[in-house]
């Protein structure tokens, strides 16, 4: 593994956990992730990986990608992971929106976790947020028809434009988030939750 991060995928007699970037523009293809081919999830945002390695942990059987921007905080999971031992988990330092759009392979995922990302709660800022009138076309492209995409936030506003936005594309179809998946509380909702602050959550599965 390289110091930058942008390093390589391991479980296949490579080194380290993360994925090796070798082009900015290339597709990755599934076999890039994982050599051999098992139900797939990926995490956006995914910190320092407080749901992903827990959840990872718990399912051998299933292959996790974590996307996250802060390199420290991919270190954390990382470290842990491999002290474990994981082989199901990869992990992408890149630019979560960009990466779904143009970057991971098509019909490849069967769920996409996305907890708590940032709100910018002001009017003039809301544009940056990730859950926009377009996301969910580009999340459609890389779902598995009948993959899920699981939400959530502690900010009503952005809940609100999460449920407009995904009930005005067409292809999916609302649901409650599983009772096992709900219960699986990720870092900054045990922060929010402690603070007393409510948090939502929805699900969107693809038809
Ligand atoms: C509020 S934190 C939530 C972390 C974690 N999901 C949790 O619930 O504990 C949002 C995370 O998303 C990451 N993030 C925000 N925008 C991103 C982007 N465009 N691409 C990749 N990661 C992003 C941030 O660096 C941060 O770690």
């Amino acid at each position: 593994m390289g110091g930058d991060g942008l390093s390589n995928a391991s479980g296949d007699g490579r080194s380290g956990l993360f994925h090796e970037f070798t082009s900015v523009i290339n597709p990755l293809l599934r076999e890039d992730l994982f050599a051999k081919p098992q139900p797939m999830e990926l995490e956006i945002g995914c910190g320092d990986g407080g749901f992903l390695f827990g959840y990872a942990g718990d399912y051998p059987d299933r292959q996790f990608v974590g996307v996250e921007r802060l390199l420290g905080r991919l270190r954390k999971l990382e470290k842990k992971a491999r002290r474990e031992g994981f082989e199901n988990l990869r992990l992408l330092r890149f630019e979560a929106r960009y990466l779904v759009q143009y970057l991971l392979p098509a019909n490849a995922f069967e769920a996409i976790h996305i907890y708590f990302p940032d709100p910018w709660p002001k009017d003039k800022h809301a544009w940056h947020r990730l859950v926009n009138k377009e996301f969910p076309e580009i999340t459609a492209r890389i779902l598995t028809t009948g993959g899920v995409v699981h939400l959530r936030t502690d900010n009503e506003p952005y809940f609100s434009q999460m449920q407009e936005v995904f009930s005005a594309h067409g292809g999916f179809v609302h649901e409650e988030t599983p009772t096992e998946l709900a219960a699986r509380r990720t870092e900054f909702e045990k922060m929010f939750n402690a603070k007393g602050i409510q948090t939502l959550r929805v699900s969107w599965r693809l038809t």
